[in-house]
C-alpha cells in the first residue's frame, strides 16, 4: 500500500500496536485519527503528535461505532485506511467446567464483533475512495494457538477467516483488504515484561511498515514465517510442542 497521502483511522492508538503505528503514519505526514476508550491519553498522544485527531470509542458498543463513523467520515471526507487493532488477551482454561461467561462475552464483543461492525460503518464511505484500504490486526496466534488464551487465539483465527471472506466481497472494489498478524509483541496486552521472546514494539513496527509498502495482503515479520506456516493436517505437533515450551516457561503477567 501507499504509505503517503492518507487519511488513516485506527482503534486501540491509545497505546502498544495502535499507538506505534498511528505515529509512524504520522510522521510519514499522512492525517492519522485514533480512537480509544482512555481520554487522557487520547488528549496526550494528540499533543505529542500535533495534527492528529483523537475520538473517544468503545469498540463493543454498535451505536457509538456508528455515531463515531458519521463524525469521523464529515470531519475527514478524504479517509480511505481504516485499521481493526483494539484488542484484549484474557486467560482462560478450555478444561475447565467453569467458564467465565462475561469474559468470553466481553473478549468476543472486543475482538470480532468489534473489526466487523467498524468495518461495516466505514466500508461504503471507503468504496468512493480511488484507494482504499481495512486493515485487519489477527495475531500469529490465528495460525498457532496459545492454549491458555484459547478463546483468545479462537477470536485472531475469526478475524483471518473474516478478512479472507472480506477481502474476496471487496475484490471488485477501491477497497483492499491487509491483514497484520503480530508475533508476540511487547506491549501492556499481557504485562509489558521485556522478556526475550517478545519482539520489541519499535523493531516491529519498522518491519511491519516496511512490509505494509509492498503488495502482500498479509504482513507478517519473517521470525514467525514457520509458524503461518503450520497449519495443515499435521499441525497439531507443532500446536503441542509450543504449548509445552510456554507451560515450560511461563508468560511472565503482572
Ligand atoms: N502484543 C502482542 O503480542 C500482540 C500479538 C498479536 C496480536 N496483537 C494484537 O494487537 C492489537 C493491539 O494490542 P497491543 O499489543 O498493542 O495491546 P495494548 O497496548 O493493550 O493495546 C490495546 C488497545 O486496544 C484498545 N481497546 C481495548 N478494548 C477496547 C474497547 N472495548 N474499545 C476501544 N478500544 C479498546 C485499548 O485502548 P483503550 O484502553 O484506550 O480503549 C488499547 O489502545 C490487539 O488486537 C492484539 O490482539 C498483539
Amino acid at each position: 500500500m501507499k504509505l503517503t497521502h492518507n487519511t488513516v483511522f485506527i482503534t486501540g492508538g491509545t497505546s502498544g500496536i495502535g499507538r506505534a503505528l498511528a505515529e509512524a503514519f504520522h510522521r510519514r505526514g499522512n492525517q492519522v485519527i485514533i480512537a480509544g476508550r482512555r481520554q487522557a491519553l487520547l488528549e496526550e498522544i494528540a499533543r505529542a503528535n500535533p495534527g492528529m485527531d483523537t475520538v473517544e470509542l468503545d469498540i463493543t458498543d454498535p451505536a457509538q461505532i456508528k455515531a463515531v463513523a458519521q463524525h469521523v467520515i464529515k470531519r475527514h471526507p478524504d479517509l480511505n485506511v481504516v485499521i481493526n487493532n483494539a484488542g484484549i488477551m484474557p486467560f482462560d482454561n478450555a478444561a475447565s467446567g467453569e467458564l467465565d461467561d462475561a469474559q468470553a462475552t466481553h473478549l468476543l464483543a472486543t475482538n470480532v464483533l468489534g473489526p466487523v461492525r467498524i468495518s461495516a460503518a466505514f466500508v461504503e464511505h471507503l468504496k468512493t475512495r480511488p484507494e482504499a484500504w481495512i486493515i485487519n490486526n489477527s495475531s500469529v496466534l490465528a495460525f498457532i494457538p496459545l492454549a491458555v488464551t484459547a478463546l483468545y487465539s479462537a477470536t485472531k483465527a475469526a478475524i483471518h477467516s473474516y478478512t479472507l471472506s472480506q477481502r474476496f466481497m471487496l475484490r471488485e472494489t477501491t477497497v483492499k483488504v491487509l491483514e497484520i498478524s503480530p508475533p508476540w509483541v511487547d506491549t501492556d496486552l499481557i504485562h509489558k515484561s521485556g522478556d526475550p521472546r517478545a519482539m520489541p514494539l519499535d523493531e516491529f513496527i519498522g518491519e511491519t511498515m516496511e512490509k505494509l509498502q509492498g503488495d502482500s495482503d498479509e504482513i507478517i515479520v519473517d521470525r514467525i514465517n514457520p509458524l503461518r506456516s503450520n497449519p495443515g493436517p499435521n499441525e497439531y505437533a507443532l500446536i503441542a510442542q509450543f504449548n509445552q515450551s510456554v507451560i515450560d516457561n511461563p508468560i511472565p503477567v503482572a
